[in-house]
């Protein structure tokens, strides 16, 4: 059902928990890089996806700064599929239009791979159709946190001006709705600030089996639901609130 709340017009920004690579592989007697790798291949085909339904921006949570406690071999599988995507994928992203800009600390990971980032951010600069945002080393709290401590040096300081320090982007939209997959309902740490007004969506489906139907119904329950941003009464899109009058 078409919300009065949400125009299918307006260019949604949407964040993605990609959960469940390891549950799906051992469930067919596969390792779990085997997942990870599967899960490569659904990002492939939601970033296709996605300018189709209505998304200008895309936040996939790749890795988070907890994720380093997880065994020696399968982190380095993590790295190593995140080197080959960003060594293979540029071209495909170039000529589909797409953006890719990576946020998290880049200091930790291993030795090249923020060298090919930037040369994929500069590669896929002029993107116009999605702006693809990769989450690496990633926690909400730490943007935050790192935000704050460059604020501190500013005399005045506007939403606008924090949410800057905080996304590294001017003028990025609000996250619209969070999709998680393989059924877990927390947020890990994943877009605590730009999300703060997000829609919840919440799937059983696996990150590997994830699909561009199970995309279109999470945006169908987006378009459905009614957007108050703390008022009593639905916005429509031209009221939608901006970070400073919320
Ligand atoms: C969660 O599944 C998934 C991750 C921690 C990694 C997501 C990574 C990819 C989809 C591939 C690498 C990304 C790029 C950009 C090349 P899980 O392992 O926690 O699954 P489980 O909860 O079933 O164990």
């Amino acid at each position: 059902m078409q919300s009065e709340t949400t125009s299918r017009h307006e260019k949604l920004h949407v964040g993605i928990i990609m959960d469940g690579n390891g549950r799906w592989a051992t469930r067919r007697g596969l390792s779990r890089v085997r997942g990870h790798e599967a899960g490569v291949e659904t990002i492939r085909r939601i970033v296709e996806a996605a300018p189709k339904q209505g998304i200008g921006a895309l936040t996939l949570y790749a890795f988070s700064t907890d994720n380093w406690r997880r065994p020696k071999a399968e982190v380095a599988a993590l790295m190593t599929l995140l080197r080959f995507y960003l060594a293979n994928e540029v071209q495909s992203l170039v000529k589909n239009g797409v953006r890719l800009t990576v946020i998290g600390r880049r200091d930790r990971l291993p030795e090249g791979i923020a060298t090919a980032i930037t040369r994929a951010e500069e590669a896929t600069a002029d993107g116009g159709t999605l702006h693809l945002r990769i989450a690496v080393d990633y926690s909400a709290r730490d943007a935050i946190l790192n935000a704050a401590a460059k604020a501190a040096a500013l005399t005045s300081l506007t939403r606008e001006a924090f949410s800057q320090l905080v996304t590294g982007e001017a003028g990025l939209r609000d996250v619209d709705l969070i999709i998680r997959t393989s059924g877990e309902k927390r947020l890990s740490d994943f877009l605590l600030w730009e999300g703060a007004y997000a829609e919840l969506h919440f799937t059983e489906r696996m990150w590997p089996e994830f699909d561009a139907g199970d995309l279109a119904e999470a945006l169908a329950a987006f378009h459905g639901r009614e957007r108050r941003f703390g008022g009593l009464r639905a916005i429509v899109p031209e009221e939608v609130p901006s970070l400073s009058r919320v």
